[in-house]
């Protein structure tokens, strides 16, 4: 298949561009679109052959379902058999917006929207071109992220170029996006509001609306011999190609860690890339131009850093490292939601830094696996 791309990075101009990918989807067809948060993988929600291919094209297990995409609040509920007052005020304050709400699904809503489960997730997205082509199209949208199952969520109509040419009909290229976390994913079909995904609704914006909510975090099977809530939790994810260890501690710690590692890359020619904030740059004394160091943003800016987060793992990888370390992030606003992220793409490859340091830990022992100390 020839995938398209079409040009919607002016808005003046971008009308012809929305109606011709409005075409493809009504034919049955699968155009990647940009929202605020990442590039979306876009189906007709109501087709279920369409649906099917969404799955084929990313590689996704049947099981993982999709988020619904709708133009405004009502047209969203109306995929919801019902809907709690919750979601009412969730809607009113945060939509457009990076938030995606489950609810009970209608009979209307195919099975493989909701795998299997009964109930649907919705989100309005804050995106002009992803509103322009939701109205265009004059129908829900399923969407999930525009990438391979697995890798990095695309932030770019690259990175979706990237994955998938080839697999599906068109991207609609709006530029990068804003917010480069997904959705947070909030479950209304319990008593309990549940946060089944940190992303880009922070937390506390959630917690002055509805008080305390609760946070899914090890909902796996295995851990806890219950059904899983969010069938999202239970596979890899935002993983680059190459081994990626998470370095986490105290900041002093995790910069001398960080500047051990370093300096170990540039003593021995070692292949290393670095994923790590300015200040932790500058204290390494990196070259700019290094081409296996990606600077994610100041600290003391989250939203920066999560912007340019998945763009940096797939920079670094771009460069073919044997091995990409990266400084642990944590905080609060979309510093937790990128601390997440980080902890589930180095799928529990976690380094203490101050282990890191009392052993003197070298790259070549953590590529062998060496139990060093
Ligand atoms: O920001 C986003 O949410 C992006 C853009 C394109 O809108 N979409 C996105 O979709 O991240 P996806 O498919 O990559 O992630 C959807 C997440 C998965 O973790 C999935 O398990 C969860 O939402 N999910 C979807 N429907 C659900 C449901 N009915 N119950 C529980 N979890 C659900
Ligand atoms: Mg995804």
């Amino acid at each position: 298949m020839r995938t398209r791309m079409l040009s919607a990075t002016d808005l003046a101009t971008a009308a012809k561009a929305i109606d011709e990918a409005a075409e493809i989807l009504r034919r049955g067809g699968l155009v990647a679109f940009p929202t605020e948060t990442v590039y979306g993988l876009g189906a007709d929600a109501r087709d279920g052959t369409a649906l099917r291919s969404i799955y084929a094209a990313k590689g996704r297990p049947s099981d993982n379902p999709l988020i619904v995409h709708a133009a405004d609040a009502p047209r969203a509920f109306s995929l919801a058999e019902s809907v709690a007052t919750q979601a009412h005020m969730l809607a009113d304050a945060f939509w457009p917006g990076p938030l995606s709400l489950v609810l009970p699904k209608s009979a209307e809503v195919p099975d493989e929207v909701s795998g299997g489960l009964q109930s649907v997730a919705v989100r309005v997205p804050d995106h002009p071109v992803a509103l322009a082509l939701l109205e265009r199209f004059d129908g829900p949208l399923a969407a999930p992220s525009a990438n391979l199952s697995g890798r990095p969520s695309p932030t770019s109509a690259k990175h979706v170029w990237h994955d998938l040419a080839g697999r599906i009909d068109a991207i609609l290229d709006g530029g990068e996006t804003g917010v480069g976390l997904e959705s947070t994913v909030v479950d209304l079909t319990t008593p309990i509001p549940c946060v089944l995904r940190l992303g880009g609704l922070p937390l506390e914006s959630l917690e002055r609306l509805l008080g305390d909510v609760e946070v899914a975090t090890k909902l796996r099977e295995t851990d806890t011999g219950q059904p899983v809530r969010s069938p999202g939790l239970k596979y890899r994810h935002y993983a680059p190609n190459a081994p990626l260890y998470v370095l986490i501690g105290d900041r002093r710690t995790v910069v001398h860690a960080l500047s051990q590692l370093y300096r170990d890359a540039k003593d021995k020619g070692r292949r290393a890339g670095f994923l790590l904030t300015q200040e932790a740059a500058n204290l390494l004394n990196i070259d700019p131009s290094d081409r296996l160091c990606y600077v994610l943003g100041p600290l003391g800016n989250p939203d920066a850093v999560a912007r340019r987060l998945y763009a940096g793992l797939r920079y670094l990888d771009a460069g073919a490292p044997e091995v990409i370390v990266a400084e642990g992030i944590d905080g609060s606003g979309l510093g937790r939601a990128v601390a997440d992220r980080l902890q589930r793409a180095a799928e529990g490859s976690l380094l203490q830094a101050d282990e890191v340091l009392a052993r003197g830990t070298t790259l070549r022992a953590l590529l062998e696996g060496i139990p060093s100390g």
